[in-house]
């Protein structure tokens, strides 16, 4: 299959959805309960129009930020997402090598399909420069004993920052996953906690792994994550402004302006709504090399733009990775990054902009 065929994420959306079978489709695309904040997080983007800048030399167009203290190739990162080898048999591990290929940033789950271990190999290896940085998400587990041995497993093989999902004390009710009963097929596992669940069926990795989110965390358990690890720790999940001031107050690093892709609290607020609010509050206190990235409906190289004109500093991509893994594997998942790291540069060039620095406020209007 010629990757090149495909022009848009929507293209690789539209080849995916008629692939896959109808329960991995559900659990992939849906949000909570009626999806009304699975709609307006991409709503959210086309309130904004660019009002662009013309005459300016845009002879090269360049993206690279300092994304927690380093220089990275572009501001688009990889979203955590559970379960990659539904998509394809090589799972995390193709898409951790286009990650690493294409200078993204990649985030890998909890919920993996592939050890977190193994990931961190297939990523190093195709990160032949060394340029890009791999990061790893936690989810809090109710046994504390489990969560410290994932932390210290995912600081022993090199992970750069922990990114603490803060939004999942509870599951959302996604109501395609409710009443397919979605569990993982046989053979399938979330291999990170594997140990944790010697001798269970594979079938019941799902339910357990799900099963086990903390519903106690709160903020002074980012205190005692920041004495297990030398990683900073980022929280994703956060959509207020005094939110954001308490984990600064609690030793983080960023956050991630999010709502889980509509997948958690239905009728929540959409994600890019959320951003200025966060992003005001954390200026108030000056937090220097505070980083606040956004994810949630970014389909488009101009919804990047827009997000990163209203002050984020990077944007993580969810579905449209999973859609170009079940298309095309490694190779479908450089295509997504291609397609959208050149919408990007387009809409820079377009718009004015040599660099991310000058992607200012100034250039977005209301729709
Ligand atoms: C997710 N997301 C997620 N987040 C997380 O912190 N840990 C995880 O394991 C998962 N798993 C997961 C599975 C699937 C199928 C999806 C679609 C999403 C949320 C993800 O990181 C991100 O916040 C959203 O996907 C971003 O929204 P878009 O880009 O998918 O619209």
């Amino acid at each position: 299959l010629d990757m090149s065929t495909f022009l848009t994420v929507r293209d690789l959306e539209r080849v995916a959805r008629a692939e896959l079978p109808p329960s991995t489709l559900g659990y992939f695309k849906s949000g909570a309960e009626s999806q009304t904040t699975l709609r307006a997080n991409r709503r959210a983007f086309r309130k904004w129009a660019i009002d662009y800048r013309v005459m300016v030399d845009v002879s090269r167009v360049d993206t690279r930020i300092r994304l927690l203290g380093r220089d990275v190739a572009t501001p688009i990162l990889i979203a955590p997402m559970a379960y990659h080898c539904l998509a394809h048999p090589d799972g995390e591990l193709a898409s951790a090598r286009a990650a690493a290929k294409s200078g993204a940033p990649y985030v890998a789950t909890t919920l993996a399909t592939k050890p977190l271990e193994e990931i961190a190999t297939a990523f190093d290896a195709a990160n032949t420069a060394g340029a890009t940085p791999r990061w790893f998400q936690l989810y809090v587990n109710k046994d504390r004993g489990i969560t410290r041995s994932i932390i210290e497993r995912a600081d022993a093989a090199g992970y750069e920052a922990l990114v603490v999902t803060v939004d999942v004390p509870v599951m959302g009710r996604r109501l395609s996953d409710l009443r397919n009963a979605f569990t993982l097929p046989p053979g399938m596992t979330a291999a990170n906690l594997a140990d944790a669940v010697q001798g269970a069926k594979n079938a019941y990795h799902h339910a357990y792994a799900t099963g086990r989110h903390d519903p106690s965390l709160t903020w002074r358990d980012i205190a005692s994550f920041r004495e297990i690890t030398r990683m900073p720790i980022l929280l994703k999940g956060i959509v207020r402004g005094d939110d954001a001031l308490r984990a600064i107050d609690a030793g983080a690093s960023g956050v991630v302006v999010s709502n889980h892709g509509g997948r958690q609290l239905d009728n929540a607020i959409a994600s890019l709504d959320a951003l200025p609010r966060v992003l005001d509050a954390v200026a108030s206190r000056q937090a220097a090399g505070f980083d606040v990235l956004v994810d949630g409906g970014i389909r488009w190289g101009t919804d990047i733009f827009k997000a990163l004109a209203l002050g984020a500093r990077a944007v993580m991509v969810g579905r449209p990775i999973l859609w170009g893994l079940t298309v095309g594997g490694e190779a479908g998942v450089v295509r997504v990054l291609q397609i959208l790291q050149n919408e990007l540069t387009t809409s820079m060039a377009l718009a004015g902009c040599p660099d991310i620095a000058s992607i200012t406020r100034d250039l977005l209007v209301p729709a």
